[in-house]
């Protein structure tokens, strides 16, 4: 099946075009448009990103077509993201592929933008499914969860405040750095010295219970801030800074992905979301779960926002016979379909 496949929902424009044979998928075109406006704002402009991708997703999409050789005539299905994400983003991608979808009478998915991040790495590891233990870290989601099948995941927790990549974001902000800060936090960490600042480990030391996978980074952000309004030689301290917070976050996120791995008894680590581009993040998460469990991590370009990872999962969906119809709607704050708390109740 060749899917059509597109992401609008924060500030990359992207369109993809796949093929799913089994577990399978062969990438043949793949455009992404970051939009590089809200640098100047230090935050995506939810209206200047709408009208971005109403200007540029007409061209990225003949883009990716071109790059797989395809006409419109030669897809059997459309996969667009619905959410979540920014309301007027999503609206576009969502108006476009139903527009497309009707004239065409192909069949339509909307897909779920974190299914999405699950599905990433399968297009490069074809050996990347189910059943594993997942990390999602992105700008706008920190969850672990666990997967025994696809289409059914179970929330171990989430984060209770900023997402892991917002608080690289803001950090990395309050040291000087554009948005979004996360590549140039890493690089700047990896010149720092970790032995200069030992930042708090947030919800680490709690007694095995309800915030076990449980993330809180507001408080780690401040402590940088407190930092940073103590140090008489920002300049100096800048790197030491951004490695105490990487090394931190870090900590963090292995030690209850690897808890969370064991107790679910896999033997395999998917992770996802842009902070996964975080090789210091892989490299901590391999080598703590290596003695029962090997990490699945797609390669940055598709770890970060694109359609590829919306064509992958949309595609499994396709398959499974599931359609949307042409009053498919976007939705900012959209669940993730088959997610379960640990309580067994759908949220
Ligand atoms: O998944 P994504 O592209 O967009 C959302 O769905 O949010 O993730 C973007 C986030 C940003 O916060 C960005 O700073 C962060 O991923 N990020 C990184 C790295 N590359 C991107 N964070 C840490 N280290 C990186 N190398
Ligand atoms: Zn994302």
């Amino acid at each position: 099946m060749r899917v059509l496949a597109l992401e609008t929902s924060c500030d990359e424009t992207s369109a993809a075009v796949v093929r799913r044979e089994g577990n399978s998928i062969a990438l043949d075109g793949l455009t992404i448009l970051s939009q590089d406006i809200h640098r100047i704002f230090g935050g995506v402009v939810p209206e200047l990103a709408s009208r971005a991708h109403l200007a540029t997703l007409g061209p990225v999409v003949d883009d990716a077509m071109r790059q797989a050789g395809v006409a419109i005539t030669d897809i059997d299905g459309i996969a667009v993201t619905r959410g979540p994400g920014l309301q007027g983003a999503l609206l576009v991608g969502v108006t476009w592929a139903k527009t497309v979808a009707w004239r065409e009478r192909l069949p339509l998915i909307g897909v779920h933008h974190l299914e999405g991040h699950l599905f990433a790495p399968t297009l490069e590891d074809p050996g990347a499914q189910p059943p594993f233990t997942a990390l999602l870290v992105s700008g706008g989601h920190t969850m672990l969860l666990d997967v025994p099948a696809w289409g059914e995941y179970h929330l171990l927790g989430q984060t209770r405040d900023d997402a892991a990549g917002e608080a690289f974001d803001k950090v990395g902000s309050l040291l000087g750095l554009d948005y979004p800060a996360g590549a140039a936090m890493e690089q700047l960490a990896a010149t720092g010295n970790p032995a200069r600042y030992r930042l708090p480990r947030p919800l680490l030391k709690q007694a095995p219970g309800e915030s076990t996978y449980e993330f809180s980074f507001s408080g780690l952000k401040t402590a940088v801030l407190r930092a940073i309004e103590k140090s008489d030689n920002l300049e100096r301290d800048r790197a030491d800074l951004a490695r105490g917070f990487q090394d931190a976050t870090i900590e963090v996120l292995v030690t209850k992905t690897k808890w969370a791995a064991e107790a679910c008894q896999r033997d395999l680590v998917v992770l996802g979301g842009g902070v996964a581009c975080n090789r210091a993040l892989t490299a901590a998460m391999r080598e703590a779960v290596a003695p029962f469990a090997r990490v699945a991590v797609a390669s940055p370009r598709l770890n970060t926002d694109n359609a590829a990872m919306i064509g992958a999962a949309g595609s499994w969906r396709l398959v499974q016979g599931e359609r949307h119809g042409v009053d498919l709607d976007a939705r900012d704050a959209l669940p993730l379909p088959g997610l379960f708390t640990t309580t067994g109740v759908g949220v």
